[in-house]
C-alpha cells in the first residue's frame, strides 16, 4: 500500500493516544504521537529552539516525558513558532512513509498533513478529559488531586487553543468524535469505521 496518512487531533486526553494506537495496529500503520516530541524539548532545558532542531532518539526515549510537568512544559514550547518549525520536516516525513502512518497532536489535520486521507477531532468536555488524566496519575491514592488536574487542563487547553501559531482547533474537513459519553472501546469502532469508509473509496 502506497502513503495514506491518518491525522489526529485533540486537547489534552481527550482518548487521542488510545485510539491511535488501536487503529495502527488494526490497519498495520505506523504511529508517531507527535507530543511527544514538544514533551522533549520541554523535558531537556535550556534553549527550546536549539533543542528542537538537534532533537536525537534518546531524548525521546526518557521516561519522564509522561508527566504532567513535562506537559506544562510541551505547551509553553509548543507556542515557539521556530520550535514548531523545526518538527515540521521529521513528521511530514514520517506522514508519507510507504504503508500508512497515523500521527496525533494539535495541528496535525490543519497544518503538518493539510491533505491527509482521514482526520479526526477527537474531544471531551474539560470536566471527563481532567477526570481521565487524574486517574492515569493515581486517582486518590497519586499526588494530585481532580481540582489540580483539572486546572491544569483549562490552562493547556487555553495555552494550545489561544495561540497565534498553529493553534488547536479542528480542520474544516474533519470528522469530530465527542467522547465524553464513549467508553474507549466505542471510540475506537467509530474512528475504525470512518477509517474503513475511506479505504474502502481507494484509500
Ligand atoms: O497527552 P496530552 O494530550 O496531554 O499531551 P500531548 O499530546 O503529549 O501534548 C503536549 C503538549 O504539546 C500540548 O499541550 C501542546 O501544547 C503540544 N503539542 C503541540 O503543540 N502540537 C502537537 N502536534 C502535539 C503537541
Amino acid at each position: 500500500m502506497s502513503a495514506f496518512t491518518v491525522a489526529i487531533d485533540g486537547p489534552a486526553a481527550a482518548g487521542k493516544g488510545t485510539i491511535s494506537r488501536a487503529v495502527a495496529e488494526h490497519f498495520g500503520f505506523a504511529h508517531l504521537d507527535t507530543g511527544l516530541l514538544y514533551r522533549a524539548v520541554g523535558a531537556k532545558g535550556g534553549d527550546p529552539v536549539a533543542v528542537a532542531r538537534a532533537l536525537t532518539p534518546q531524548d525521546l526515549a526518557r521516561d519522564d516525558l509522561r508527566s504532567l510537568g513535562a506537559g506544562e512544559a510541551a505547551s509553553r514550547v509548543a507556542a515557539i513558532s521556530e520550535v514548531r518549525a523545526a518538527l515540521v520536516d521529521f513528521q511530514r516525513d514520517f506522514a508519507r512513509r510507504e504503508g500508512g502512518a497515523v500521527l496525533d497532536g494539535r495541528d496535525i489535520g490543519t497544518v503538518i498533513c493539510p491533505g491527509a486521507e482521514v482526520k479526526l477531532f477527537i474531544t471531551a468536555s474539560p470536566e471527563v478529559r481532567a477526570r481521565r488524566r487524574w486517574l492515569e496519575t493515581g486517582g486518590d491514592t497519586g499526588a494530585e488531586s481532580f481540582e489540580a488536574v483539572l486546572e491544569q487542563v483549562r490552562t493547556r487547553d487555553a495555552r494550545d487553543m489561544g495561540r497565534a501559531e498553529a493553534p488547536l482547533r479542528p480542520a474544516d474537513d474533519a470528522v469530530t468524535l465527542d467522547t465524553s459519553e464513549m467508553s474507549i472501546a466505542q471510540a475506537v469502532e467509530r474512528a475504525m469505521a470512518v477509517i474503513a469508509a475511506r479505504l474502502g473509496r481507494g484509500g
